[in-house]
């Protein structure tokens, strides 16, 4: 059975519209292809996590206190899919073995965040290394990488594939300027490492989410790291 981590932005689960509904019918698709492939899904903490890191940066936070409320919203968006999927616990797992462990055949395991210094994509190529996963499926709120800002500029032009060092120098260079980038450098660089690819894709739409998930044909960006 291939094994695959789902790194879940928050924006994708939580955007603040039909949260619920969204939330439930991921939860049902996931269940569905768990008898497919193993499933690890890590869940990011969107608008949640902004709000609140800004709250304690206002009151004079550091970016370690700003993560670790970062890290509570993304433990609570785990918290709503492990509702949804019927088993909600009372904590969140904050340890990347523990979850690679507890993910097996039609067994989903969920965390979000595990400590200050990076985001959930890290985490989740963290996990794929720990279950030695095939690959990790990025539903992100960008539908690819372009080769330029397509909100910007009218001639960028998705990439549909590419190697996980020509991502690597995108994020390099876009963790440079302090933006946020379409996958953490650190989990860029363990993916490359443990020779797992990256498929960038639409997390609000599920049957794209689904294609990525089955290895199937996307519309998004294939991130060789073979
Ligand atoms: P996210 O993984 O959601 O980060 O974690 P992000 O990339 O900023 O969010 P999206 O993908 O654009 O929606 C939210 C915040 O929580 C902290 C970081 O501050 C991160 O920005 N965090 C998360 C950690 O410090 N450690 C973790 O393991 C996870």
């Amino acid at each position: 059975m291939e094994k695959v981590v789902v790194s879940i932005g928050g924006s994708i689960l939580v955007p603040g519209e039909n949260d619920a509904e969204f939330i439930r019918k991921l939860a049902d698709m996931l269940k569905e292809v768990s008898k497919e492939v193993q499933l690890a899904v890590v869940c990011g903490g969107g608008k949640t996590a902004r709000y609140y890191a800004g709250i304690a940066k206002d009151l004079g936070g550091d970016t370690y206190e700003q993560d670790i409320l970062g890290i509570a919203a993304t433990r609570m968006n785990a918290q709503l899919l492990m509702l949804a999927l019927g088993d909600m616990p009372d904590s969140v797992s904050t340890d990347v073995e523990e979850t690679a462990r507890s993910s097996g055949p039609g067994k989903i395991a969920v965390m979000g965040g595990t400590v200050p210094g990076h985001t959930t994509d890290a985490v989740s190529s963290m996990v794929a290394a720990a279950m030695k996963a095939d690959r990790i499926v990025n539903g992100t709120a960008v539908d690819a990488v372009y080769t330029a800002d397509p909100r910007k500029d009218p001639d960028a032009k998705k990439i549909s594939s590419m190697t996980i060092d020509e991502l690597g120098e995108i994020v390099y260079k876009e963790h440079g300027a302090s933006k946020s980038s379409v996958f953490d450098p650190l989990g860029v660089k363990l993916a490359k490492e443990n020779r797992i690819d990256i498929l960038i894709i639409d997390g609000r739409n599920l049957d794209e989410l689904k294609n990525a998930i089955l290895g199937r044909k996307i519309n998004g960006t294939t991130v060789n790291s073979h």
